[in-house]
């Protein structure tokens, strides 16, 4: 196995953990008031999330060596290592690291400035998406490093919001699910379409020619997309059918739902990785 190849699928499940921490912390801060016994069961997957998140981030740190040297070898030569922690993905490492600690200090508490302090872990999270990467060197910047992180933050909420509703739906009464459900299919419906508006953005403005579509990035971002148009139509379904079922005593199908979203939100993520590890949105 290349040390690319063990990156980037290392950065993969780095991004599984920690937008699914950062995504608990954003569903907790809404719907608190709506959150019954579930709630400490969530709060404590999410500071399982953020914890693991932190030796994978330190991997992906310690493999860049690897990737610069073009072989393993390359983890022990400190001087790569300092040129790693000096630049762009070394600035992202401090802020996701920075994003973990607050992520669990707010998750470990409850009250109100434990929900701001995870929020703002969750942002700083988000925001070090656009220190570095294809949109932290274009010379739409000013546009592309909000839409990123707006991108991000979407994309987090949603994967968070997965396990809390199943663990919501299995542990909370029947009428108590049902109310977080349709809380979160009311947030839902809104900003989930945004997710692909900027996801459209970002990739007008990447880019330059229709060509690129016919090479690797063109074919990941178009798995993205087909993955993406499968979710809307689970979140359809959950939104419509399964969901106000769950008020009603019937969760199964819902559970079921829940679990195929979540498979394809990490293979999204799992495309997301590759695209923007290994390949270029520039025509070749
Ligand atoms: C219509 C659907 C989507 C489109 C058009 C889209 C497009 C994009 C584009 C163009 C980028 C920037 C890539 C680069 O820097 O080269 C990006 C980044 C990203 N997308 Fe999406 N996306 C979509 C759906 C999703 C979904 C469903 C998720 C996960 C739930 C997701 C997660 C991410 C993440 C985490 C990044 C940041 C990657 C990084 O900077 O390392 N995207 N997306």
């Amino acid at each position: 196995m290349s040390p690319d190849i063990l990156s980037v699928a290392v950065r993969a499940v780095s991004f599984v953990a920690l937008l699914q921490g950062a995504g608990i912390a954003i569903f907790v801060a809404l719907f608190r008031l709506s959150l019954g016994s579930a709630a400490s069961e969530i709060r404590r997957l999410g500071i399982w999330s953020a914890v693991a998140a932190l030796p994978l981030l330190l991997s992906q740190v310690v493999l860049e060596a690897a990737r610069m040297a073009g072989e393993f070898a390359g983890v022990l030569d400190w001087s790569l290592e300092r040129l790693v922690l000096t630049s762009a993905a070394g600035a992202a490492f401090d802020a996701r690291v920075a994003g973990v600690v607050l992520l669990l200090a707010g998750l470990a508490g409850s009250g109100r400035i434990a929900q701001v302090t995870g929020c703002g872990g969750s942002l700083l999270a988000a925001g070090s998406f656009a220190l570095m990467g294809h949109t932290s060197v274009h010379p739409h910047r000013w546009l592309l490093a909000p839409a990123l992180i707006t991108h991000v933050l979407i994309a987090a909420f949603w994967l968070g919001a997965i396990p809390a509703l199943y663990l919501a739906a299995v542990r909370e009464a029947a009428d108590v699910a049902g109310r977080l459900i349709e809380g979160f299919s009311r947030v839902a419906v809104w900003i989930v379409p945004l997710l692909a508006v900027v996801g459209g953005v970002m990739a007008f403005a990447l880019i330059p020619r229709l060509a690129v579509l016919e090479q690797a990035y063109g074919w990941l971002l178009l798995a993205k997309i087909t993955g993406f148009t499968l979710l809307m139509g689970l979140a359809a379904a959950n939104r419509w059918r399964l969901g106000p079922a769950v008020a009603l005593g019937t969760r199964r199908a819902f559970e079921r739902s829940l679990a195929a979203e979540y498979v394809l939100i990490v293979g999204v993520l799992a495309a997301t990785a590759t695209m923007t590890s290994l390949y270029s949105p520039e025509p070749q």
